[in-house]
């Protein structure tokens, strides 16, 4: 079956904070970020199934320390892993301030994006194919992040996750008491 490799969905998206980007405190808004990390997600499921994606959900995005006017924002994103139609987004985002020749990891995140066909249905979509230690963790763990996500949105009954069953499974502490 035919695969892709991670670094074919890699897309790089690098950004200069504006005054217009910030909010009163002249660090950059949280939105705007969310929203450049949307593009740069979308760019990288597209790469990966081709055609037309949207965007079906945004993992929980913290933001460790203030990114401030004038500074560059680079943004890493590739597909994790692909289930049928969703696929995950892994995105990392990096800071530079001027004067400074070191990047800083400030933030990351999971997207998850659906391929759609021609006429805006959900369309399946080919696997990827993990070829470094960190891409395999990725595509292993892929899986309890994906019933994560679809039970806190009501989409899977806890008691069907599968790879989350220890967490959620009714009974299973006690169970495990001695
Ligand atoms: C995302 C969307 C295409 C799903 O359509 P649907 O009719 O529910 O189709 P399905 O039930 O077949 O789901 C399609 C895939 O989306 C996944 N999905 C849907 N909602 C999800 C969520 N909240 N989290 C993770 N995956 C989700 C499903 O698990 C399924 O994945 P799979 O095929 O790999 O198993 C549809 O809900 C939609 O168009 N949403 C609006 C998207 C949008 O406008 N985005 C921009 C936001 S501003």
């Amino acid at each position: 079956m035919e695969k892709k490799k991670c670094k074919e969905s890699l897309v790089t998206m690098t950004e200069l904070v504006m005054p217009n980007d910030t909010n009163p405190h002249g660090n950059l808004m949280g939105g705007n970020l969310l929203r450049w990390m949307d593009i740069a997600s979308s760019i990288s499921a597209s790469k990966h199934s081709g055609g037309q994606v949207v965007t079906a959900a945004v993992d929980s995005v913290s933001f460790k320390q203030p990114i401030r006017e004038g500074d560059v924002v680079s943004i890493n994103a590739f597909v994790t892993r692909v289930f049928n139609t969703s696929m995950e987004i892994y995105l990392e985002v990096f800071t530079q301030s001027f004067g400074d020749s070191n990047m800083h990891k400030s933030n990351e995140a999971f997207y998850t994006f659906v391929a759609l066909d021609n006429g805006g249905r959900p369309k399946k979509t080919i696997q990827v194919e993990p070829e470094t230690d960190r891409e395999k963790q990725l595509f292993e763990s892929a899986q309890r992040r994906r019933e994560l996500r679809l039970i806190l949105s009501g989409r899977l009954k806890p008691e069907n996750a599968k790879a989350l069953q220890s967490i959620f499974l009714p009974g299973w502490e006690e169970d495990k008491m001695p």
